[in-house]
């Protein structure tokens, strides 16, 4: 696609003047010939040339290169690149370590916030999904060249700590360290849901737990000290779910609510001084005059609560300026649930207007839609508790694991055990990844695992499989014969290799992995295409097979970076 990007352009700077020639050549995936471009069509008003005869200039320029342009309809050009060029493409992909993927973002700073569970409810299911799509942002940006300050903004401040620390207080033999030093990322679950019922139950508790806060918030001791172990404890599970996960966090990334508690005192006042926080029933809110609620009335952002307390959004406005002043980030990009849209399209306007977000600095919230349990509904356990995560993945691990026993292979011990685990979570990842992220899914285990559809394994096994027919040609890698005819499905499959830098460009853009997942399908599917009538070992010529094991080796090396960017294993046996 570049490529005749670049044709075309270089036509245009011949027949246009500067100005006009820096417009987008318009090239788009045709079905009528490799592409189309509409740029005669769009230009000739301006150019002060008939389109159809705008488009008979460009077609001039381009005979004889790589680009062989036929004219069509009003002005349209069909473009095709000679079969040469196509493997050439081939020939210059492999030559390069970075199979042809330029570094658009070099030189561009982006925050990834993503992943941050809370610590005194533990993480769930929606967590999970800012886990992962977070993840395959930070590696897409940072593999176009972008540099990347991932950021876990962990919940470990606020309410709900002075309730369970009240609760631990009040119920010495209740042994929340056993749980935790099983591991259990859901350590906290159970200490939650206790300290939950009574809080529900007891009025007088609650004003405990309440107290509770303001001796944490004050810097009582001994809160201070379980509020740390609590923390400890939670976090060392959370790392080693990431583990489990092959997700980028670690320790390093974390950035938790807390780390900015020193600034809310100083945050607030800027923003009454600013005259943008009024006091409004006895609680400081920033009102914004578009944002308003189902009774139109404008809906406050409160910035400090009633009793003096500050919450969730002081602590995004601290933060969000600590990311610009602090950081240097040009980009900020904010991977929750939909659920929060209102909260941040209110904490960057604030910003906006408090001067702590320029103009040149973009600040996105890339919202998800809800996981669903089987049959669509909310994602729940029977007593209505957060379903476990290791749960989810240990289920889609045995699925892979059932399968692979009625499956006939070769491995054993600890080389199937890392098969069967690189597959089980990759189904889990790709099951989220693939599809639109704002849609909500189900999640399905069996339809997860499956060797057939858009799922992780599949796309693992493609490669896989690849990587076998690979190890069969043992004869050294010989050079590849531009000047043979291409077969169509060689075509397809070439032309689809060469779009893996524009698609990443889209997901780097768009924000959505879902892209990228699509791609590697059609590329899966592509490749099983040109298995069916291009037969790669027992080629007709020594040549042939040199060239089709050179298509074969590049499809491999897309195949395993695109699952490496999905955060996938790409194992080369399966
Ligand atoms: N703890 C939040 C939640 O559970 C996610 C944090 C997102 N990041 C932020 N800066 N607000 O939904």
């Amino acid at each position: 696609m570049t490529l005749v990007e670049d044709a075309v352009a270089g036509a245009m700077a011949r027949v246009l003047t500067p100005e006009l020639a820096r417009r987008d050549p318009l090239v788009r995936p045709s079905e009528h010939a490799d592409f189309q471009s509409n740029a005669a069509l769009s230009l000739a008003k301006q150019a002060g040339t008939p389109p159809r005869e705008l488009a008979r200039a460009l077609q001039h320029e381009l005979a004889g290169g790589a680009v062989s342009a036929t004219l069509a309809g009003p002005g349209f050009l069909n473009l095709t690149l000679t079969d040469e060029r196509l493997w050439g493409q081939v020939v210059d992909r492999l030559a390069d370590q970075r199979i042809g993927v330029g570094r658009p973002l070099a030189g561009t700073r982006t925050v990834v916030d993503y992943s941050g569970p809370n610590i005194a409810k533990g993480m769930h299911v929606g967590h999970l999904r800012s886990t992962v799509i977070g993840d395959v942002l930070a590696r897409v940006l940072a593999f176009l060249g972008g540099e990347v300050i991932r950021q876990n903004h962990l919940g470990d401040w606020g309410t709900n700590f002075g309730m369970l620390i009240q609760y631990l207080d009040e119920h010495p033999e209740y042994d929340w360290r056993a749980d935790s030093a099983a591991g259990q990322v859901s350590a906290l679950d159970g200490l939650y849901q206790a300290a939950r019922r009574v809080f529900e139950a007891d009025p007088e508790f609650v004003e405990r737990s309440r107290l509770r806060v303001v001796a944490l918030q004050g810097g009582d001791e001994e809160t201070l000290a379980l509020w740390r172990e609590l923390i400890a404890v939670s976090s060392q599970a959370f790392q080693a779910l990431y583990d489990r996960l092959g997700v980028l966090l670690t320790e390093q990334d974390i950035a938790a609510e807390s780390s900015y508690n020193p600034y809310l005192d100083e945050v607030v006042e800027e923003l009454v001084q600013a005259g943008l926080a009024v006091e409004s029933d006895g609680a400081l809110c920033v009102f914004a005059e578009d944002l308003t609620g189902p009774d139109g009335e404008p809906v406050p952002l409160i910035v400090r609560k009633k009793d003096g307390g500050y919450g969730y959004p002081a602590t995004d406005l601290a933060t969000l300026r600590h990311r610009v002043r602090g950081l240097g980030a040009d980009r900020i990009l904010y991977v929750t649930d939909a659920r929060q849209a209102l909260h941040f399209r209110q904490v960057f306007a604030t910003a906006r207007r408090a001067g702590w977000l320029p103009a040149e600095v973009e600040a996105v919230h890339v919202p998800f839609g809800m996981v669903l349990g089987p049959g669509g509904t909310p994602f729940k356990t029977r007593s209505g508790g957060t379903v476990p995560l290791a749960g989810l993945l240990d289920a889609a691990v045995e699925g892979v694991r059932a399968a692979m026993a009625d499956k006939e292979h070769e491995f054993d011990g600890a080389a199937l055990e890392a098969v069967i685990q690189a597959a089980g979570i990759g189904a889990v990842k790709y099951a989220d990844l693939s599809t639109s992220r704002a849609k909500n899914y189900v999640f399905d285990t069996a339809q997860m695992v499956s060797l057939n559809g858009n799922t992780g394994v599949y796309l693992q096994y493609a490669h896989a499989r690849l990587c076998t027919l690979l190890g069969k040609a043992v004869e050294p890698v010989a050079e590849v014969d531009v000047s043979l005819p291409l077969h169509p499905a060689e075509r397809a499959l070439i032309l689809l290799l060469d779009g893996f830098d524009a698609v990443l460009g889209e997901v780097a853009r768009q924000l959505e992995p879902h892209r990228l997942c699509g791609y590697l399908f059609a590329l899966a599917k592509a490749l099983t295409d040109f298995y069916g009538s291009c037969p790669v070992l027992k080629a007709p010529t020594p040549g042939l097979r040199a060239n089709r094991l050179a298509l074969c080796r590049l499809t491999a090396r897309t195949l395993a970076q695109g699952l490496d960017l999905l955060g996938l294993k790409a194992p080369e046996r399966m």
